[in-house]
């Protein structure tokens, strides 16, 4: 990394708008806090001070759980809005709900929703930096950076490695971003599932597209897997979940083509015997706790750096 280098991105919506340098300086930001979740005292003074409001429309646990353990761990003052309790249930529209929590002076607004493009709409409204934390099929940064993060600490480089990510790609952001984030680090992405799962013009990103699952496996240094997304589905794509385990779901076989040190990846939840065998989920090549743990300390770099991190924090 260059001295000269500036980060300079205040709102976060997706891997798509950061350069190979911006990914590489919040991993290694990332990476100089994941300490700090082992000390015994868990807790530094970095955003003290600072509010952060996660306002989350869809379902999540290890999103919407770490960033807030993330800002907690910063000293922020965090709070929680989820669709259920808030007031566009009542018929208020997302710009109106973001006004309003914006009359209240947070300084940041971490957003899940259903929409793809609703964190973009967001930052146009608001002044508070705006973290995308999934929206629709669009963009999931902060789990592609975590994967990023975790295939970086196993494997030293992420250029030249072979990716494969399998499953329902058409639904899925998590491949999107992750697709945007390897291919800008030097991996080769290499995508497959069902055809009814894989979008016309996915290649354009970048990513190569095989339709055998056994092609798609060889030689992996990766095998990524994502969960079937049937509340995505108004109409089902595939015949049944018994079906596509049969033909896509990883198992100990399968995980024989790919390189001997392969690493296996789940973003979760995990449908157990649909997209991997259990065994496969808990063995000695799976890695997906270890994301989740990844998860803290991405987020942590994620707040710092949308807070202004080294250009106004001089607590940091
Ligand atoms: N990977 C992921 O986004 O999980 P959650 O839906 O539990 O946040």
């Amino acid at each position: 990394m260059q001295d000269t280098y500036t980060f300079k991105h205040r709102n976060i919506l997706g891997i798509e708008q950061f350069s190979r340098e911006d990914i590489r300086y919040i991993l290694s930001t990332a990476r100089s806090f994941k300490e700090i979740s082992t000390r015994a005292i868990k807790k530094v003074p970095t955003l003290r001070g600072r509010t952060v409001v996660n306002l989350f429309f869809e379902p999540s646990t290890r999103t919407r759980l770490s960033f807030e353990v993330a800002a907690k761990r910063m000293s922020a003052d965090t709070f929680n809005i989820s669709a259920s309790t808030s007031s566009t249930r009542k018929g208020e529209t997302l710009i109106d709900t973001a006004r309003n929590i914006e009359a209240m002076h947070p300084d940041i607004i971490i957003m899940r929703h259903s929409c793809s493009g609703a964190p973009q709409l967001l930052a146009k409204h608001v002044k508070a930096a705006i973290i995308n934390a999934g929206d629709g099929a669009h963009e999931h940064p902060s789990q592609a950076l975590l994967d990023m993060l975790t295939v970086l600490e196993h494997k030293k480089e992420i250029s030249g490695r072979k990716i494969a990510i399998i499953g329902d790609i058409s639904h899925s952001r998590v491949a999107r971003s992750n697709i945007l984030g390897f291919t800008k680090l030097g991996a080769t992405v290499t995508l497959t599932g069902p055809l009814t799962f894989l979008p016309p013009g996915i290649s354009k990103m970048g990513a190569e597209v095989v339709d055998n699952i056994r092609d798609a496996v060889t030689d992996a240094d990766v095998v990524m897997t994502l969960r079937i997304q049937q509340e995505r589905q108004n109409d089902p794509l595939i015949p049944s979940l018994k079906e596509y385990a049969t033909f896509f779901g990883i198992t100990p076989t399968l995980m024989k083509l790919a390189r001997p040190d392969a690493l296996v990846m789940h973003p979760g939840p995990i449908n157990r015997g649909v997209e991997m065998t259990p065994n496969v989920a808990d063995g000695k090549q799976s890695v997906i706790l270890d994301q989740v743990t990844n998860g803290v300390a991405v987020r942590m770099a994620m707040l710092y750096l949308a807070s202004g991190g080294d250009r106004n924090n001089s607590e940091a």
